[in-house]
């Protein structure tokens, strides 16, 4: 099979996963239920969950055949340095609690993070033609739009999951109205705020395992929101109506 034809079919698996998700809400979070099979612990399942994006971009960041041959390893960079914080740091800051994560949803995760991330890590290391992302790429407007794009995506991430793992003093375990930031406009800021990162990164790197990637999370993140926005609207006393799900001002 060609590297085209597994992107394109893997492209096609997110179409239907997207839909599909509005129906079946991924049980982890405060979507947690025991009747998805055996669980795992929550923090040691998103440390599983992301290793393998970190590892096989690591991977083909110092082994593969052009990686430093260009400024592709910008790219890597800014890849590892989002699943650094996924992989390492999030799960050691997130509040410990009872609920567990099924190991089918760790598994489903694993098999998405080593198609994208060997989508990605393979396309940048061994089929770009060097050119592609020599000093002219650097000085293009794409570069730099991507490159803001990326870096704005990433600090509404992380400042959102920061007000978000706060909300709960040492101890608690249940569910509080997140104020301020960009919670006056959105439920998920923080999952917008990863979309605009990928968005960015795709729009930078400019090839197709980029685009899959960026279509896989939106693909992911969209119906995720819906289905955070529908149980706050159920569960938090007084959740503001008037908030939109992920996009400010549109949905
Ligand atoms: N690239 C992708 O496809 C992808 C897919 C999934 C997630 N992610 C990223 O992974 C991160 C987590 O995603 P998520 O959907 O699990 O985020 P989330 O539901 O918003 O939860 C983030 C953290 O905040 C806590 N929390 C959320 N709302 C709260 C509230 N109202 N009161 C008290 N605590 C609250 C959660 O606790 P509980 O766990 O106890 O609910 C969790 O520890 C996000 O940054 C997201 O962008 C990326």
């Amino acid at each position: 099979m060609s590297f085209q034809l597994i992107a394109y079919t893997w492209l096609a698996i997110a179409v239907i996963v997207h839909f599909t998700m509005f129906r079946v809400t991924a049980p982890f979070g405060r979507h947690t239920t025991d009747s998805w099979g055996p669980t795992m612990d929550n923090r040691l399942a998103w440390f599983v969950m992301e290793s393998p994006s970190l590892l096989i971009m690591a991977y083909f960041l110092f082994f593969g055949k052009n990686s430093f041959e260009s400024y592709a390893w910008v790219l890597f960079m800014l890849w590892i340095g989002h699943y650094v914080n996924r992989t390492l740091i999030y799960p050691l800051r997130i509040k410990p609690t009872p609920k567990r994560m099924p190991v089918v949803i760790a598994a489903s995760a694993v098999c998405f993070n080593l198609v994208n991330a060997g989508l990605n890590g393979y396309y940048l290391a061994e089929l770009a033609p060097v050119e592609k992302y020599g000093s002219a790429w650097l000085a293009s407007p794409q570069f730099w739009l991507g490159g803001l794009l990326f870096v704005v995506g990433l600090y509404i991430n992380l400042r959102s999951d920061h007000i978000l793992i706060h909300l709960r003093k040492p101890g608690e375990t249940g569910y509080k109205l997140p104020q301020g930031f960009l919670f006056k406009y959105v439920a998920s800021p923080n999952l917008f705020g990863e979309i605009v990162e990928w968005s960015g990164f795709a729009l930078m790197a400019w090839n197709l395992p980029a685009l899959t990637f960026m279509v896989w999370t939106l693909a992911n993140l969209v119906p995720r929101a819906k289905n955070h926005y529908d149980w706050n609207l159920k569960n938090i006393p007084g959740y503001p109506k008037e908030r939109k799900v992920v996009f400010p001002f549109l949905y």
